[in-house]
């Protein structure tokens, strides 16, 4: 019998209770395929801050050292919104992980079904086929990790505050490769967003992902792109990409620009793999769902669990190479949604499902 042995930090907000369904969901189909789960529980965020003084303790990067992969919730909250920037849940927590474990490939599906193309501000007129396409964005390089990263003082009472921009060429390599799998994997055309008119990093970025796509993968078809003009053509017609590529900050932005237009924040999943492989020999990952604390209706059970379900199969599709279980479980969320079951972010005039009701109907499907 395999083990799926795997870190849960549930985090605040909604966090926990959409955590709950997806754990419920993964011990079903662990039942069903005869697997044991083996899962540890660690506070992280605005709890860890409550309860260890800081978002990230050492006792919660322990528990995810010895894991297979990370299950997250999500962070921050009301809270905690006054603390200093720097140790905001948000990113006190995220950017130590990411850097704590090389998560350097994020990778969010833009998936929304036609059934509910009406929750996309572009409407059904615009999407009669709802939207496929994926967002490949890097995650540990860039403006958001470059140094010099500091704010000082000048004489004469000016102020100076740096942020680096800096890319590597193994960093584009080693990302181009995920972006080239991602679209060997699906349509085969990939679009690589850049700012290759004003910033040295982007011609760098264009060169390389160039010459990667030629040696690697030559049957795909491969676009460059302005950032500028990404994130318009996004916003006026989302399915003319099938994989969408890019660094860190125009990844952070673009990637949300895209999710609004997918309609609902709690449909959509996402993954960051690490440079390392876990005990399996697959990529170590951290899972999520691109939503927040949704701090309104946290404790309600009114939250939308899908994300969090979806973040858990792409957990066993990449850490733990389980491509028939992740399917199964994507199948059984879009049979739950198609078949009516809608938590309020979904629901648009319809009965109102609370978390529950999406969990015994995502069950019930599987
Ligand atoms: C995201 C978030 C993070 C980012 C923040 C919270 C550090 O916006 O995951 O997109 O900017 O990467
Ligand atoms: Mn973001």
């Amino acid at each position: 019998m395999s083990t799926l042995k795997f870190a849960v930090l549930p985090g605040d907000g909604i966090g926990p209770e959409v955590m709950e369904v997806a754990l419920n969901v993964l011990s079903t189909i662990a039942a069903k395929e005869n697997m044991q789960l083996d899962y540890k529980t660690a506070d992280v965020g605005g709890i860890a801050i409550d309860n260890h003084g800081s978002a990230l303790p050492d006792s919660t990067l322990e528990v995810c050292k010895t894991a297979d992969a990370i299950l997250f919730g999500s962070v921050g909250g009301p809270k905690w919104e006054n603390l200093p920037p720097k140790e905001q849940p948000e990113r006190a927590a995220l950017l130590p992980l990411r850097k704590a474990f090389s998560l350097f490939a994020n990778i969010r599906p833009g998936l929304l079904y036609a059934e509910l193309a009406e929750a996309s501000p572009l409407k059904t007129e615009r999407i009669p086929n709802g939207i496929d396409i994926v967002c490949i964005r890097e995650l540990t390089g860039g403006i958001y990790f470059g140094q010099p990263k500091e704010t000082k003082d000048l004489e004469g009472d000016d102020i100076l505050a740096i942020d680096t921009m800096i890319y590597k060429k193994s960093e584009i390599e080693r990302i181009a490769d995920v972006a080239i799998a991602t679209a060997k994997s699906r349509g085969k055309r990939l679009c690589s967003v850049d700012k290759a008119n004003v910033l040295e990093t982007s011609v760098l970025w264009r060169q390389t992902v160039t010459e990667r796509v030629a040696a690697k993968a030559p049957e795909l078809e491969l676009t460059h792109m302005y950032v500028d003009n990404a994130a318009m053509q996004l916003a006026r017609d989302p399915n003319q990409f099938d994989v969408l590529f890019t660094e860190n900050m125009f990844g952070d932005i673009l990637s949300d620009e895209m999710a609004v237009i997918c309609g609902s924040l709690g449909m959509l999943a996402s993954a960051s793999l690490g440079a390392g492989k876990n005990s399996l020999g697959k990529p170590f990952g951290l899972y999520e769902p691109a939503g927040g604390t949704a701090p309104d209706i946290a404790g309600k059970i009114l939250a939308n669990p899908c994300a969090q379900v979806l973040s858990a199969a792409l957990m066993l599709r990449y850490s733990f190479g389980l491509e028939e279980a992740a399917t199964a479980i994507e199948k059984a969320v879009e049979t739950a949604v198609k078949g009516g079951t809608r938590t309020s972010d979904i629901a648009f005039g319809s009965e109102v499902a609370s978390t529950k009701d999406m969990e015994l109907a995502i069950l019930a499907s599987l």
